[in-house]
């Protein structure tokens, strides 16, 4: 068994970890280091609930080998809480009802968070082109893009009041 030395920065904390070769990233948070808001589902790289930022991207956790990030900053659902307090994007699921089952969600914040990273004010088509690798098998999408259009406006508007809003 080939095991490799890496570090990760996990949410702004540097680990040090020993994984075999064959460890997937989202095994390497969830098993390892305890990050278990990363769900797994499918493994095949379609469902997106193991969606994270890694180097400010969202990329799926399981079709990534830990080994290939060592050196990398990870950003998993839990960071986007700050001080207790929610995040805009997670304040919108929740008034715009796009919360459902919790497996999903965490995938589809992520890489929400990174679309309004790039484009803080995206169309709904945008958003629903964005979101397109996240699938939720037990409802429709409307709530999800109307809470991404929600908190895409919210940090906008925290932007130019000069609050916290792009994080
Ligand atoms: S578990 Fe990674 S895309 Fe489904
Ligand atoms: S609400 Fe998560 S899979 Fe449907």
């Amino acid at each position: 068994m080939t095991t490799h030395d890496i570090t990760l920065t996990v949410n702004g904390t540097a680990h040090d970890l020993t994984v075999e070769s064959r460890t997937l990233l989202v095994h390497a948070l969830r098993d390892d280091l305890g990050h278990t808001g990363t769900n797994v589902g499918c493994e095949t790289s379609m469902c997106g609930a193991c969606t994270v930022l890694v180097d400010d991207e969202a990329v799926k956790s399981c079709t990534l080998l830990a080994a290939a990030c060592d050196g990398s900053e990870v950003q998993t659902v839990e960071s986007l809480v700050d001080g207790g307090e929610l995040h805009p994007l997670q304040e919108a699921f929740a008034q715009e009802h796009g919360l459902q089952c919790g497996f999903c969600t965490p995938g589809m914040l992520m890489t929400s968070l990174d679309l309004l990273a790039h484009d803080p004010d995206p169309s709904r088509e945008e958003i629903r082109e964005a979101l397109e690798g996240n699938l939720c098998r037990c409802t429709g999408y409307q709530n999800i893009v109307n809470a991404v259009e929600r908190a895409a406006q919210t940090m906008r508007a925290a932007t130019d009041g000069g609050d916290r809003g792009g994080d």
